[in-house]
């Protein structure tokens, strides 16, 4: 049986994840510090949604699918030869790495909490690319990456999956080169991402690492297939100003008829997948590893683009709800042009859930269903850049 390391598996992302791999046959652990938990208390907020315990689930999962998920309690980036250790033991196949502070406005809160960011994210990723070379295994690592280390600006081209095809002219005739698609973060979470793009291409070139880097983007639903299985196995799901993101926090707003929040003009726009379809992806980046000689293998890893001001419209056509136009509390253009390709995956099998399949679903079956545990006062962004 192949066996995958989760690191982050108790996180949003992670934790279905890793039901839907250990459903898939493979053999999974989940490495997790539990700092995503502890940040909960910190910022005085609770998932919507009724999350149990790391060691509940995992023993619920064994009785409602007989299967085993170990876990590992390590922080990636400050517990090394732990981490080596563990990589050495049980000589995993590949490596899915979720395991970062994720959120751009938790990032920007102040000065503590953009060195938390910086210190965490990219000690994490260096120290498993570290591990991974120290441990003279063959190692697949796939990390979760974001679609915003490409900015939000396309010059109207479709933003290609990680190059970017370049000619330069000199001395009257043309250089063509293929170069990393230049990053333009817009936080220091984003920027986070952008320096592990260049580990990451360090490593391949001087270490031969196999790494494939999805640039994912904003997640939105709740619960997959296995998550839907029994109540102790429902997935987290952030409605706060912090670590909520856009679509997630209009369906728990339209649940409760809170006016939906849209930024400024409302004009950015975004991409989007499904968690179902961030799961099934992360299996096909799994099983379609790149060879030992390949550069970095980069996917964009979305399947709809919208503008916020539209979702937040949609929604309310749907649900009644009003909406309310609010400062933005981001340094962003008030509007942009996005595309960006995403052949690759769809190439690999992947066929997206749309909004118009589930929007209305997950706000019944998620978002009202649990509307009484929300505290409104979390509801604001109120970190400013
Ligand atoms: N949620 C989204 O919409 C989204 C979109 C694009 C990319 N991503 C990426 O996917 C990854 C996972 O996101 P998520 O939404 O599941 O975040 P999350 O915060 O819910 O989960 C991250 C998990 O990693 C753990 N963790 C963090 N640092 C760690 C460390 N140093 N050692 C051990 N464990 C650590 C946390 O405790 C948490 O359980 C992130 O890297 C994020 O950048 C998420």
């Amino acid at each position: 049986m192949r066996k995958v390391l989760v690191l982050g598996g108790d996180g949003f992302c992670g934790w279905p994840t890793a039901l839907h791999l250990s459903d898939a046959g493979y053999e999974v652990i989940i490495v997790d510090d539990f700092s995503r938990r502890k940040t909960d208390i910190e910022l005085e907020v609770e998932s919507l949604t009724p999350i149990q315990p790391l060691g509940e689930r995992l023993r619920v999962w064994r009785e409602v699918s007989g299967k085993n998920i170990r876990h590992v309690v390590i922080t990636i980036g400050k517990e090394y030869h732990r981490l080596l250790e563990l990589l050495v033991t049980e000589k995993p196949h590949t490596i899915v790495h979720f395991a970062e502070q994720r959120s751009a406005p938790y990032s920007m809160k102040s000065s503590s909490h953009r060195r938390l960011t910086v210190n965490n994210n990219l000690s994490a990723t260096n120290d498993i690319l570290a591990a991974i070379v120290e441990s003279k295994l063959d190692i697949h690592l796939v990390h979760l990456g974001t679609m915003g280390v490409y900015g939000y600006g396309t010059a109207g081209m479709k933003i290609p999956e990680g190059y970017l095809k370049v000619q330069v002219e000199e001395e009257g005739r043309f250089v063509s080169s293929e170069i990393l698609y230049p990053p333009n973060p817009g936080s220091i979470y984003h920027m986070t991402k952008a320096q592990d793009q260049l580990l990451f291409a360090f490593y391949n070139k001087n270490d031969g690492l196999r790494i494939t880097d999805l640039h994912q983007g904003i997640v939105w639903g709740t619960q997959t297939h296995q998550t839907r299985r029994d109540e102790y196995l429902i997935n987290r799901f952030d409605y706060d100003g912090d670590y909520g993101t856009v679509l997630n926090r209009f369906l728990m707003q339209a649940a409760i008829n809170y006016p939906l929040t849209v930024h400024g003009t409302g004009g950015q726009k975004r991409a989007f997948i499904h968690i179902q379809d961030s799961c099934r992806c992360i299996q096909l980046a799994i099983e379609n590893p790149p060879e030992k000689d390949d550069r970095v293998k980069i996917l964009n890893q979305m399947t709809e683009i919208h503008r916020v001001r539209d979702l937040a419209k949609l929604i309310a056509d749907k649900t009644d709800v009003a909406i309310a136009y609010v400062d933005n509390p981001r340094k962003e253009s008030p509007e942009n042009d996005l595309l960006a390709v995403n052949d690759q995956l769809l190439e690999m099998g992947l066929q997206p859930i749309t909004l118009s399949d589930k929007l209305l679903s997950e706000v019944e079956q998620v978002a009202k269903k649990y509307s009484s545990r929300c505290d409104q006062r979390k509801i604001p962004c109120l970190s400013k850049w």
